[in-house]
């Protein structure tokens, strides 16, 4: 079923003018206070994969005291390999530990966190700028010895909650250290959603000067209702690559103001009337939030959920 105009069902064969990594099961599952249950978080992937989606970041290979959701990621990632054989799915990493545990699980892909500021690595990574760097650059080089596919997050790329807004040049600084130890895509991350389309199109303007476009993807939170705008903003200077989370659930626990990411039906809905394929079908990701809401015992969705629910009620009736 083709719910928005213009949309039509994945095809295999097409390649995509734009590749989403739905972050869901990580960013948005990490900070729950309901406990979610490994079979359930596989289910939720392979209800992603069915969707269309090619690439998920599937957990999180961090200290379980910091962030109990994500004590499961090696059984997270066994397990949604052999059910999602052709997903790429990836998990984030914090240091060398983090990487061995991944490895150790079967991962084939990892992601680094390095916030772009001293005090939002303290509280997220217990470490300050300097060190997360080396131990970020210390962790991709390590990942390609062992032939693991790499991303890097830049953090607080625009404002950070405790230090305010962020220097470019740190940025482009920081991009470019993770581009030289092998990050394979570079992750700019809005992580509280203060962002405005005019700083996204000028930063990722400003990043695609120094970086291989294609390298570049974003990772945006919708905290203000900005981020599908974000997103038109980082189209236009150039970028094809983003982050987006079903039902649009999540934040950092440790980055007060965080809220939920840009949700992935709002973007594929906002590429598809804008005639950018996605490859992923909006019916098998109103399916997804479904069953995110059955998990979390309340209703989700982004700013487009309930009127692509009524496109749906309305062709099933007229069906
Ligand atoms: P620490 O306490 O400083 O670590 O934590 P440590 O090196 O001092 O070690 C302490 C203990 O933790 C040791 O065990 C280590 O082995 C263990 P013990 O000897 O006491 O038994 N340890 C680990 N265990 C499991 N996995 C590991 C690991 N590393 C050490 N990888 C650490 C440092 C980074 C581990 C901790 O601060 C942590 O896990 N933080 C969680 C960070 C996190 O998950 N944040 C949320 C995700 S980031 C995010 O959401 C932003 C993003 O979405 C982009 C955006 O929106 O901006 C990506
Ligand atoms: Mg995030």
């Amino acid at each position: 079923m083709s719910i928005a105009a213009g949309h039509t069902q994945p095809d295999a064969s097409t390649v995509p003018a734009i590749t989403i990594t739905d972050v869901a099961p990580r960013d948005g599952l990490q900070n729950q206070a309901v406990a979610i249950s490994t079979d359930a978080k596989v289910e939720l992937i392979r209800l992603l994969a069915r969707a269309g989606l090619r690439s998920v970041e599937a957990t999180s290979f961090v200290s379980p005291k910091a962030v109990p959701q994500m004590a499961d990621a090696a059984d997270v990632v066994q397990r949604a390999s052999a059910a999602c054989p052709d997903l790429r799915l990836s998990t984030l990493v914090p240091n060398l530990k983090g990487l061995e545990r991944a490895h150790g699980a079967g991962a084939t892909e990892i992601a680094v966190v390095l916030s772009a500021t001293e005090t939002m690595n303290q509280r997220n990574i217990n470490m300050g700028l300097d060190a997360a760097t080396e131990v970020s650059e210390q962790t991709l080089i390590r990942a390609r010895e062992l032939g693991l596919r790499t991303r890097a997050y830049v953090a607080v790329a625009f404002d950070c909650p405790f230090e305010g807004t962020v220097d470019l040049d740190t940025v482009l600084r920081l991009a470019c250290r993770m581009r030289d130890a092998g990050a394979g895509e570079i992750v700019i991350a809005d992580t509280i959603g203060a962002a405005a389309p005019a700083a996204v199109k000028t930063r990722l303007s400003a990043l695609a000067q120094v970086l291989d476009i294609d390298t570049l993807a974003v990772h945006l939170h919708d905290t203000r209702g900005l981020g599908a705008a974000n997103a038109w903003a980082a189209l236009e200077a150039g970028v094809r690559r983003f982050d987006a989370s079903v039902g649009g659930i999540g934040g950092c626990p440790f980055a007060p103001g965080a809220a939920g990411n840009l949700a992935t039906e709002d973007l594929v809905l906002m590429a598809g009337q804008c005639g950018l394929d996605t490859g992923i079908s909006l019916d098998g990701l109103l399916d997804a939030v479904a069953y995110a809401e059955s998990l979390l015992g309340r209703p989700l969705g982004g700013r487009s959920s309930a009127w692509l629910r009524r496109q749906r009620e309305r062709q099933r009736a007229a069906a």
